[in-house]
C-alpha cells in the first residue's frame, strides 16, 4: 500500500543492522511493556474499536447532515488536527458538501472567533466539542461562548440535538456538563492519546458528518495492521522508515521536512508534525518535524533546502493517482510559449516537477530524501497511512528510549499563561 524508498537517502548504516533493536521495541509495543504502555489502545484499535459506538456515529451523522449548514468542530491538538487532515485529504480544499466544516477552539485569536461568529449568524449550525480532558483553555473558552450563542438562537432543548460532546467516558468537566445538559456524547478511550485518536470518535464523527466513508478508513487501518504486524525490516515499511530517521539523525540531520505535492495534503503534514513532534521531542532529543508543499514552497524554502545549512532530510509523501486530472490545452497564438506542454496531463507536469526537484536536492544539494508513496487520497489510504505513521512513530521513539505517549513539555506554557490570566 505505502511504498517506501530509501535509495535517495545516502544512508551510512545498514537498515538491517537495527533488526535486533527493532525486535525489542516491537516486543515492548506488542506486549505493552514499554514506556507509556497505558496509552497503547490504538495498537489493536483497528479490530477492537467499539462497534456499537461506531454504528451510533453513523446514525448521528445522518441526522446532523440534515440539520447543519455548518458543522463547528471545537478542539485543539489531537482533538482537531486528524479530522481536518482527513477531510482535506479526501475531499480536497473546495468540496461541494451540503454541510461545511469550520474548526474552532484551536486558537485564542479574538478576530478568528468573532469572524466565525459573524459567519454562522444566519446559518444552521451543529457543534461537536472535542476534548479528552475537558479543561483545555482554548477549547473551553470557545465552547462556552458558542454554547451561549447557540442557546440564544435555538433554546436549550434544541441544543440537546445540536451540541455533541466527544470526551472521556466517565470523568471530566466536559463529561459532567454534557450529562447535565443532555447532550449526545462519544468517547475518547482512556488508553488512546490525543494524537493517536483520529481513528476514534474524535475523527470519525466529524468525518461521517462530512459524508466520508469511515468504514473504509477502518478497513485501511486493518490492512496496515496486517502489513505491519511482523517486525522484519525486510518487509515492514513503517519500521524501515522509523530506522531511517534514526540513521539520518546519527548523520547529523536534526530536522525532517515532510514534503507533499498536493495542497490538500498540507493538513496531513500538520497532523504528522504533531504526531512526531509531541511524541519524540523530549529529553533534549528528537528530530524537528517541519513541512512544505511543493512546488509552492520551492519558491520560498526551496532556496534553503538547495543551498542552505545541511541540517535536514526530506521525506516525500507522494500520491500515485491524483483525485482529479486534466489535459493542458493548445493555444493557436502560443504567446506564452507554453505549447510544449499541450496535451500533457496536469498530474504528469506535477510528477516531472517532483522528479526534477528530487534530482536537484539529492544530487546537487546533497540532501537525503526518503520517499513514501500513497496510491491515492481516498479513505482507505488515509486509514492505512495513519496507522503506518502511528507504528513508525512509536518504534522510532522507542529506538531513542523515549516515551512516545506523553507530552510533559506542553504544560510549561500553560502554567505561565494561567498565572498571567489569574487562574487559581
Ligand atoms: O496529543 C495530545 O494529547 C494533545 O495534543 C491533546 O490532544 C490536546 O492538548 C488537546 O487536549 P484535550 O483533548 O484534552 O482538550
Amino acid at each position: 500500500m505505502i511504498q517506501f524508498d530509501s535509495t535517495h537517502a545516502f544512508l551510512k548504516e545498514d537498515i538491517l543492522s537495527y533488526q535486533d533493536k527493532v525486535n525489542q521495541c516491537h516486543e515492548a509495543l506488542m506486549s505493552k511493556t514499554g514506556a507509556g504502555n497505558d496509552y497503547l489502545g490504538w495498537v489493536e484499535w483497528p479490530y477492537q474499536y467499539d462497534k456499537e459506538e461506531f454504528e451510533r456515529i453513523l446514525k448521528v451523522a445522518e441526522n446532523v447532515k440534515d440539520k447543519a449548514e455548518v458543522l463547528l468542530v471545537c478542539g485543539i491538538g489531537g482533538s482537531y488536527l486528524g479530522a481536518r487532515a482527513a477531510i482535506e485529504m479526501i475531499q480536497g480544499l473546495y468540496p461541494k458538501n451540503k454541510t461545511e466544516v469550520i474548526f474552532i477552539g484551536n486558537t485564542f485569536s479574538s478576530t478568528y472567533f468573532k469572524q466565525v461568529e459573524d459567519y454562522i449568524k444566519d446559518k444552521s449550525v451543529v457543534l461537536n466539542v472535542i476534548s479528552k480532558s475537558g479543561t483545555t483553555t482554548e477549547t473551553a473558552m470557545a465552547f462556552r461562548m458558542l454554547k451561549q450563542i447557540m442557546e440564544k438562537k435555538y433554546g436549550k432543548e434544541e441544543c440537546k440535538v445540536r451540541i455533541i460532546a466527544t470526551t472521556d467516558k466517565a470523568r471530566g468537566t466536559l463529561k459532567d456538563l454534557a450529562t447535565k445538559e443532555g447532550y449526545e456524547t462519544f468517547v475518547i478511550p482512556d488508553d488512546i492519546g490525543g494524537r493517536y485518536s483520529v481513528i476514534t470518535a474524535v475523527g470519525l464523527l466529524p468525518l461521517a458528518i462530512m459524508g466520508i466513508d469511515i468504514n473504509s478508513i477502518m478497513q485501511g487501518t486493518q490492512k496496515a495492521y496486517e502489513d505491519l504486524k511482523d517486525s522484519s525490516l525486510t518487509t515492514n515499511a513503517a519500521y524501515q522508515y522509523a530506522v531511517c530517521r534514526r540513521i539520518l539523525q546519527n548523520q547529523g540531520k536534526d530536522a525532517e521536512m515532510l514534503v507533499t505535492y498536493e495542497p490538500q495534503m498540507s493538513m496531513v503534514a500538520e497532523w504528522w508534525k504533531q504526531l512526531f513532534g509531541e511524541s519524540e521531542g523530549k529529553d533534549g532529543l528528537g528530530v524537528l518535524p517541519c513541512s512544505a508543499t511543493f512546488s509552492t514552497d520551492l519558491h520560498s524554502l526551496g532556496q534553503f533546502i538547495q543551498e542552505g545549512k545541511k541540517v535536514l532530510f526530506e521525506t516525500l509523501l507522494l500520491v500515485e493517482h491524483p483525485t482529479m486530472d486534466g489535459l493542458f490545452p493548445h493555444d493557436d497564438d502560443n504567446m506564452d510559449n507554453m505549447n510544449y506542454l499541450e496535451n500533457k496531463s496536469l498530474d504528469w507536469v506535477n510528477k516531472m516537477a517532483c522528479k526534477g526537484t528530487l534530482e536537484a536536492h539529492e544530487i546537487t544539494g546533497n540532501v537525503p530524501n526518503l520517499i513514501l508513496t500513497l496510491p491515492d487520497m481516498k479513505e482507505f489510504t488515509f486509514g492505512y497511512m495513519c496507522y503506518f505513521f502511528f507504528r513508525a512513530c512509536a518504534i522510532t521513539c522507542y529506538l531513542l528510549d523515549i516515551n512516545p505517549f506523553n507530552q510533559p513539555g506542553v504544560e510549561v506554557y500553560k502554567k505561565n499563561m494561567f498565572r498571567l490570566l489569574g487562574k487559581d
